[in-house]
């Protein structure tokens, strides 16, 4: 009965500590900044009682326990206390790494580090306001420390203390290490109760996979074939539906230097005019890229003659349009670019960590969307820059008369939109013309706006349709606009992907809606586009990967299917283009042969053959060509009926892969694996088999 109520008694201080603890994040930093920089979490009350559930409970059973074996806590009794605050930080730790794993709160390390603590301090003072009046300062305070060394340096007190500091632990490898977020993260969502969607995605192109795809774009006209842009500042063109393999078209990876946070190259548009053989333009195409080279960032638009085709020289043809000085913080660099049904280019700008740019435009380029005339066409059109940044070079481009603050006393008339934190994809509805953004949010509201001509989207006194305390100018420039969806951050989710509004023919279910998604939750979202607010939006399905691996843009193709590309991890190749597809309809992850490539004709094996192997090996396979005298080994012959007995296929296939090495023969004879695809492997040991044949046939 005793033990029940001493119970009773501890949970009520477990819970005046939860209140507590709350108050007090608000008012000091309980883990101080110098131990660890972690991220400003804002928690609502649904967390708030969440948090609390589950350290009543945890509490409940931990407290509990210790009251049956080692009796009801007695506050006067130095021993029992002690063991109690040991109890307490148990209760913590497992509490804090359910919370944190578990659900899906926004978990602030600062409100539940500030749990324990007060928890320690109120039961600490439990004791001495009871010892103190009996035995004074002194005694007290000895028989306290004598009890805590006694039980810091026993294995359950060490056990104790390292249970702790595990949430700890945890926290700083989830902010420091982006696998282990990304196992987190994957636990949680997988924990998680949330509903899943109808859709599903998988491996759009055969297979293949990228290292850190942003985005994929089609060149006007074309359906076969797709630019993919690769973070760390590498173009491909890869095939669509189509055989072939990718093809590097541009590679800039050395003057894009250091890829971490949130740089590298981020946004990617061929002018309009691409490929068409009368333009001069038909080569350009425009990048926005960051370039971090000694510790400091420098962001780049720049213009590419892709038209010269080899990569070296595509990468020399560089004209920069803007080169931006910026914080060297590698946060909120926007990205986009994007072609408008004007002829304009738009560039989404993030607000790149400086406040200086916050509802400002007469200084510097940040924080909105530009439109610009890259092809300088002046007259009532555009007209050559006025007022410069101070924070930028610009060149090479005109202003369109029509800009909204044009005229506008000291204006930088590249604006467009302003009051954007970091817009980092946009898209034009084809169907009207209108400009979509996932704007990504700082701690509590991620966005989604239409942006208009001279909109004003509050950033940084309104997030989401909330003030955020910041004060707003009062003179206000622009219109000032609300989002037209906002979603509140939670543990899993807090990146918005901009999307696409999807026109395609294919899933009529998606006609006129705004496909987006979260990059760190994975959950790709529908919403009516027609312009209107919306409170909801409905869950269409999961990408494959989480956290900062997840989505990072949305594509629809010529034969109007749903892109997403993921970005993997920064270590390896592992991101890919996927597409959307009904759970019901998906299919299991196909051989990469069998999707993006028809099987190699003998015709064609014939021509790779003469190409690659025949001054070696001989036109006929006979082991006799020009070079096959000065490799120092003898060449097999082919058509030999006791060469062609003592090999499998898959012999042949590994060594003209992997090269002599993969089955132990000379290294004179070469690795194709990376020259020749699959399809043309496999070929090649036909034609092999086919040249015994002849033989055999002669
Ligand atoms: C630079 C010369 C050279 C070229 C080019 C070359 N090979 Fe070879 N290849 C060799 C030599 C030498 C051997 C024998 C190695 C040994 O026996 O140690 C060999 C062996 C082989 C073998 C037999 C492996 C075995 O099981 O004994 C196959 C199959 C083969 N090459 C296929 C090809 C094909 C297909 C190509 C063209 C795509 C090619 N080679 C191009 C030099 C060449």
């Amino acid at each position: 009965m005793k033990r029940l109520a001493v119970l009773l008694l501890e949970l009520c201080l477990v819970a005046i500590a939860v209140f507590a603890a709350d108050w007090l994040q608000g008012v000091v930093d309980v883990i101080p900044k110098w131990l660890i920089r972690l991220p400003e979490v804002s928690y609502d009350a649904g967390d708030f009682w969440t948090v609390m559930q589950y350290f009543v409970a945890v509490h409940a059973v931990v407290l509990g326990l210790g009251q049956l074996f080692l009796g009801a806590w007695q506050p006067m009794d130095a021993r029992r206390t002690v063991n109690e605050l040991f109890l307490l930080a148990v209760a913590f730790a497992v509490a804090a790494l359910l919370v944190f794993v578990t659900t899906t709160v926004a978990f602030d390390p600062q409100f539940v580090v500030g749990i324990l603590l007060v928890n320690l301090v109120v039961f600490t003072l439990f004791y001495f306001a009871q010892q103190l009046p009996a035995v004074g300062v002194w005694r007290s305070l000895i028989a306290f420390l004598g009890a805590l060394l006694r039980r810091v340096f026993s294995l359950p007190g060490v056990l104790a203390m390292v249970l702790a500091v595990s949430p700890g632990i945890l926290a700083k490898l989830f902010v420091s290490n982006r696998d282990v977020a990304n196992v987190i993260t994957q636990i949680r969502i997988q924990l998680s109760t949330q509903e899943q969607g109808e859709w599903t995605v998988e491996n759009a192109v055969g297979g293949l996979k990228f290292h850190q795809p942003i985005l994929v774009q089609f060149p006007p006209g074309v359906t076969d074939e797709m630019f993919v842009l690769e973070r760390q500042g590498r173009l491909l063109r890869v095939p669509w539906k189509a055989q072939g393999e990718p093809r590097l078209v541009l590679d800039i990876s050395a003057k894009v230097g250091e890829v971490e946070v949130e740089n590298g190259a981020l946004g990617f548009a061929v002018h309009p005019e691409f490929g068409r053989a009368e333009s001069t333009n038909q080569g350009y195409a425009f990048l926005y890229y960051t370039s971090v080279l000694g510790g400091e960032q420098v962001n780049y638009l720049s213009r590419f003659d892709l038209s010269a085709g080899d990569p070296a020289v595509v990468a020399a043809s560089e004209t920069v349009l803007m080169e931006i000085d910026r914080v060297d913080d590698g946060f909120h660099n926007g990205g986009s670019v994007e072609f408008g049904p004007d002829g304009f280019l738009y560039l989404a700008l993030g607000e790149m960590s400086d406040k200086r740019s916050h509802q400002a435009i007469d200084q510097r380029l940040s924080g909105g969307v530009l439109r610009i005339d890259v092809d300088r066409r002046g007259g009532d059109v555009s007209h050559p820059i006025v007022n410069r940044p101070d924070n930028a070079e610009t060149d090479h481009y005109f202003i369109p008369n029509d800009n909204p603050f044009v005229g506008m006393d000291g204006a930088l008339e590249e604006f467009f939109a302003i009051g954007l934190r970091n817009p980092f994809r946009i898209s034009f509805d084809t169907e009207n013309g209108r400009l979509w953004t996932g704007e990504v949010g700082s701690t509590v509201w991620e966005e989604v706006n239409l942006i208009t001509r001279g909109g004003n989207y509050q950033f940084p006194f309104v997030e989401g349709r909330e003030a955020t305390g910041k004060s707003k100018p009062s003179a206000l420039i622009g219109k000032e606009m609300a989002p037209i969806y906002t979603y509140r951050h939670t543990a899993y989710e807090r990146a918005v992907i901009g999307g696409i509004v999807y026109r395609g023919d294919r899933y009529p279910q998606f006609r006129g809606k705004y496909l987006f998604g979260d990059n760190y939750s994975g959950n790709i979202y529908a919403l009516q586009a027609d312009g209107e607010p919306v409170e909801s939006v409905d869950l269409v399905g999961k990408a494959n990967q989480y956290a900062q691996r997840g989505i990072t843009s949305f594509a629809e193709t010529p034969d109007g299917e749903i892109l997403l590309t993921t970005l993997g991890s920064a270590s390896g190749s592992q991101g890919e283009i996927v597409r959307l597809v009904p759970k019901d309809q998906a299919t299991i992850a196909a051989d990469p042969v069998q999707v993006v490539e028809e099987p190699v004709g003998l015709a064609e094996a014939q021509s790779l053959y003469s190409a690659n192997c025949s001054r070696c090996h001989g036109t006929g396979g006979r082991g006799d060509g020009p070079d096959s005298k000065q490799l120092g080994v003898s060449v097999p012959d082919f058509s030999s009926a006791e060469f062609q007995a003592s090999r499998s296929d898959a012999d042949l296939y590994a060594v003209i892969e992997r090269g002599g090495s993969a089955r132990g023969l000379s290294a004179m004879m070469p690795p194709w694996g990376l020259a020749l695809s699959d399809a043309e492997i496999h070929a090649l040991v036909g034609l092999i088999r086919a040249q015994a044949e002849n033989t055999v046939a002669r």
